[in-house]
Formats: C-alpha cells, sequence, structure tokens
C-alpha cells in the first residue's frame, strides 16, 4: 500500500467517463460553449482495466463515475459492466441528471445505490441562465424516479453570489421535503477561476455565510461524518441532513483519499496540482509489467497533494468531474 507522510492513501477513484456534457455551465466553461468527448479518450474496456489495476496497485475500495456528464457516454453500460465485477466496496455516480430517467435500470443493473445530482437552482430561468442546457423538470422528475426505486439521492448545489443565492433556501426546504441530502459546495478556484481571482471572490459564497442564513430559518446541529469525508454534515432535527464541501473555510487536504482518472488516460492525485500521470499506455500491458510501473506513478501522484489547504489550480472541473 502506498501511504505517505500525512498517513493518507487513495481508497476513493473517481473515473471521467467522458469530457463530454449536455451542459455549459457558467463557472466551469466560461465561453459557454458545450463539451464534446476528446479525441483520445480511452475504451470502456481500457478504463475498466484501469480501474482493476488501481484496485490492486493503490487499493481503491470505492469507486464514483463522473464526467463531463456520465450519462452521455456510450461507454457507460460496458463500463459499469466491468467494474461491478471488481468487488468494490461501492459504486456510485455523479451525473446532471438530464437522463437520469431514461439510465435509471442500466444504472440499478450495474448495482449502484447512491446517486449525487448537480442543480443549482429551482427557478427555471435561473436553471436556464446558469446550465446553459438541459430542463429543470426533467431532473426532478429523474432524482424523483431515482429515489422511488430506491436510489439514495445527494444534491450538489454550487452556491454563488449574484446567480443563484437566492435559492439556498429553496433548494433546502425542497430537499428536505423530498428526502434528498443537499450538499452545498463552495466555489473552487479551478480553471479560469484560479486565474481570475475577481470572478472568484464575486461569486463565492463561505460556509458562515451559509450557515448563517440557514440558521435564520432552521435550528441545525453539527452531525458526525466519515474521518476522509469532504462535507461537513448537519442535522435539521426531524427533517433530515446537510452538507457543506467548505474547500476554502474548513480545508480537508489532511485525510484526502481521493484517486482521479480522466477519460484520456491520465492520473490526478489532487485536484489543486497541475500534476497528472498518463496511464493509458499501461493499460494495453499484462498486469505484471503494468503494476510495477502504475505504482511509481501513484507514489507521485500521492506526492501532489497539497499538505494542508486547496491553493487553486489549472486543472478544470470539466475535465476531471469534481
Ligand atoms: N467549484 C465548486 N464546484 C464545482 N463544480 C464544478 N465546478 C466547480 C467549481 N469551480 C461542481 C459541479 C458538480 C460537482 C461535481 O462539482 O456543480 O456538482
Amino acid at each position: 500500500m502506498i501511504v505517505d507522510r500525512q498517513g493518507r492513501r487513495f481508497r476513493n477513484l473517481r473515473v471521467s467517463l467522458t469530457a463530454a456534457c449536455n451542459y455549459a455551465c457558467t463557472y466551469c466553461v466560461p465561453d459557454g460553449k458545450r463539451l464534446v468527448a476528446a479525441q483520445d479518450e480511452l475504451s470502456a474496456e481500457a478504463m475498466a482495466r484501469g480501474v482493476a489495476y488501481l484496485v490492486e496497485a493503490a487499493g481503491i475500495e470505492r469507486v464514483r463515475v463522473t464526467g463531463g456528464e456520465p450519462l452521455v457516454s456510450p461507454k457507460l453500460e460496458t463500463f459499469l459492466g466491468s467494474i461491478a465485477t471488481l468487488g468494490l466496496d461501492e459504486i456510485s455516480l455523479t451525473t446532471n441528471g438530464q437522463l437520469l430517467a431514461r439510465k435509471l435500470p442500466l444504472l440499478r443493473a450495474a448495482g449502484i445505490r447512491r446517486l449525487n445530482v448537480s442543480l443549482d437552482t429551482l427557478d427555471p430561468d435561473a436553471f436556464r441562465r446558469i446550465a446553459r442546457g438541459g430542463d429543470l423538470a426533467t431532473v426532478l422528475d429523474g432524482m424523483s424516479q431515482a429515489r422511488a426505486c430506491g436510489m439514495q439521492i445527494k444534491v450538489n448545489m454550487v452556491p454563488l453570489r449574484g446567480q443563484n443565492f437566492d435559492q439556498v433556501l429553496p433548494l433546502l426546504e425542497y430537499c428536505l421535503a423530498h428526502g434528498y441530502e443537499l450538499r452545498f459546495i463552495e466555489l473552487m478556484r479551478m480553471g479560469h477561476l484560479a486565474r481570475d481571482s475577481n470572478a472568484f471572490l464575486q461569486q463565492f459564497v463561505s460556509l458562515e455565510h451559509l450557515l448563517q442564513m440557514i440558521g435564520e430559518q432552521y435550528e441545525y446541529l453539527q452531525a458526525n461524518a466519515p474521518v476522509d469525508a469532504t462535507a461537513l454534515r448537519y442535522q435539521i432535527p426531524g427533517q433530515g441532513y446537510f452538507g457543506v464541501i467548505a474547500n476554502e473555510s474548513v480545508p480537508f487536504c489532511r485525510t484526502c483519499s481521493r484517486l482521479r482518472l480522466s477519460s484520456t488516460g491520465w492520473l490526478h492525485g489532487c485536484l489543486s496540482s497541475s500534476n497528472r500521470h498518463y496511464i493509458g499506455d499501461l493499460l494495453d500491458k499484462p498486469r505484471h509489467q503494468a503494476l510495477p510501473a502504475l505504482q511509481g506513478l501513484l507514489v507521485k501522484a500521492l506526492g501532489d497533494k497539497q499538505p494542508v489547504a486547496f491553493s487553486g489550480g489549472a486543472t478544470v472541473m470539466k475535465i476531471i468531474g469534481g
């Protein structure tokens, strides 16, 4: 097992199945151009082999499938079918929900029981303005169908001043009423936001600000969360839970156990580092050749983690999917 000086190791792998997305969210793609799959994306089989090798070489226990938007990828079914045989503790998926209802049977068949759905507003006009694609009612319907067949749903919201800050309480109320756990994600300095600190500061909403706003409406208590969780978790007694991923206010790098694999075969040990390590060429090799080389790259990837706090990076979420 590869462990660093702070005792950190890779347990959770996020696999970005494709860079393609049917949205073009303002904070992710500032130029508004819809993302398409990269020319050199790996096949479903190669990516699944990558996961299998990483399970062995790094001790990966859980996999989250991301994108881009994973549900637009033609690789989804083959990939999920292959990784379902690896004996992972959990396979989950992050989606914008647009194709959720249609893909539910496939997700259930692959053993997925937990979904994160990105949803920044309940206002149809603001939705169109922020996501620049898709349809709000379709997302809400997809979530409700997923819940009806027993899936656990977390809703990811990135609160942005001037764009959807007025939606913090309406979304919380909606999620509590429907049995979804809302996760507020503090805006991260990624991609263009790492370069333009004015744009970042103008939109950033802090944990403190959020809790103050929620506290005016609800009584909440801090709840327990797993040691390597990135979210602070709160309970509103009798009504449910919500969380805050406070990457700026309460950094969680010390307990980070994440590793990311991009759709083009690059390993990222840290969202806040522009270092990445190519494993695409190892995936055609037999296990006895691939594993030692992979171990070397994993040591480097673990070394890319920040000691304490996220400092921002050139890496963009659209490629690596959160
Ligand atoms: N900061 C915080 N969250 C972001 N996401 C995308 N870009 C950023 C950013 N710069 C969110 C998406 C999705 C999750 C995977 O990450 O909204 O819910």
